[in-house]
């Protein structure tokens, strides 16, 4: 049986719980949760499944050791030991990233060099060449945590962050995380048994991630590069297993509605969707949400509306209350989830929430409202619901 490893999945805030959920789901062993992130158990399988198919997940850590130390000689002693030849070539390219906190070190840079002198001077030792540094596109990234006298040494296995799943060939100016959007698509309970509807799709990105969640496509399934993949010890064969267990559904039920007011941005989302291999699934149109409606009901609609940052809208207030007259006479009978930074423009769509949840989409604060879309009366409809219950 292979050995088991200690790992660290991380995320935005707030998606932990979910992120524990599909970690557990893929065999993710002693899950727990931390600050926008998640440790976990298990062997060299685990952690391609868990870069592979997690869809909440930015990236995933591998932890090599961990130790205690009182001084710069001791902390270098015990990175020195490590034996970074396992993962990098003598001629190889890495970077180390610290943080660092109540620790002797003033900043995490300070021990983010003194560690990558000690990995350099052990591969001097050995084979009378060392590893250079490169920033930008290192063939092993180290990741270095210290908290007060402790320290523990992570390999990076994803590389770049898992958001860029590889699908998005063409960007829009404003565009919600993936990891956002697939979280923004889990919370909401869909799982593909109704048309989905994004009537304010910019680049397409909650099509493309509802789609590819409905049809079972894994989150990386499109994405070519992983950190583990220029590792010196890289399993090619258990990789390979692992993108075999996907089972990938041919077709489902259901279609995938995008529109947007802007012609330009439309051919942003119409790239992608064709790079994602998923142009049969959906539809897209030019329209303003005001005239758009369900071709078949329920169904559900989630959108990211502009928060008049990265995108000027002429009149905030009025476009979020043109999207609340919208859902509530036009989409009566569906679900609505709304995703933004902007409360006063939430305020403006008028409905009552039933769900409310503050998520980030990078660095940007927002709220993600859901609403029940009924005809008439609340206190009939509620009436109605438990009866039907
Ligand atoms: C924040 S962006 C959506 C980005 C998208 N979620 C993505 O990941 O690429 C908001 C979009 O709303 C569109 N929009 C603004 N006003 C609109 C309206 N009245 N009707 C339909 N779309 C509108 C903008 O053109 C823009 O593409």
């Amino acid at each position: 049986m292979e050995k088991t490893e200690y790992f660290i999945a991380k995320t935005f805030a707030n998606l932990e719980p979910l992120l524990a959920e599909e970690l557990t789901q893929l065999g993710a062993k002693n899950c727990q949760i931390m600050s926008r992130a998640v440790a976990f158990e298990g062997d060299m399988g685990m952690m391609y499944r868990a870069n592979y198919y997690c869809r909440t997940a930015l990236r995933i850590l591998w932890r090599q050791c961990k130790f205690t130390f009182a001084n710069n000689r001791q902390f270098y002693e015990q990175i020195f030991d490590f034996p970074a030849e396992r993962f990098l070539d003598a001629r190889g390219t890495m970077v180390v990233h610290a943080t660092n906190v109540d620790s002797i070190f003033k900043t995490p840079l300070f021990a983010a060099l003194l560690a990558k002198d000690a990995i350099c001077d052990r591969f001097r030792d050995l084979y009378d060449v060392r590893p250079s540094v490169d920033k930008d596109d290192p063939d092993v990234q180290f990741s270095l945590h210290i908290y007060k006298n402790e320290a523990q040494l992570f390999v990076d296995s994803s590389g770049e962050s898992l958001h860029k799943r590889g699908y998005k060939v063409s960007n829009h100016p404003a565009p919600i995380n993936e990891v956002v959007a697939a979280a923004m698509i889990q919370l909401s309970g869909w799982k593909g048994e109704c048309d989905f509807i994004d009537p304010m799709c910019g680049g397409g990105t909650l099509l493309v991630e509802a789609a590819m969640r409905a049809l079972n496509i894994p989150a990386g399934f499109y994405r070519r590069d992983y950190g583990f993949m220029r590792w010196k010890n890289f399993d090619s064969d258990l990789w390979k297993s692992v993108r075999k267990e996907a089972k990938i559904r041919e077709d489902v039920p259901v279609n995938f509605y995008g529109s947007d007011i802007n012609g330009r941005f439309l051919d942003i989302a119409e790239t992608n969707i064709i790079k994602a291999r998923l142009k049969d699934f959906v539809t897209l149109k030019r329209l303003d949400i005001a005239d758009t409606s369900p071709v078949r009901t329920p169904a559900l609609v989630m959108t990211n509306p502009p928060y008049g940052e990265r995108l000027q809208v002429k009149d905030l207030l009025e476009l979020y209350g043109t999207i609340g007259t919208t859902l509530k006479h036009q989409y009566a009978g569906c679900r609505a989830f709304v995703i933004s930074s902007d409360k006063d423009a939430l305020n403006a769509i008028g409905l009552r929430p039933s769900l409310k949840k503050t998520l980030y989409n990078g660095s940007i604060e927002c709220r993600f409202m859901g609403y029940e879309l009924f005809d008439g009366d609340r206190k009939e409809y509620a009436k109605n619901k438990k009866s039907a219950e």
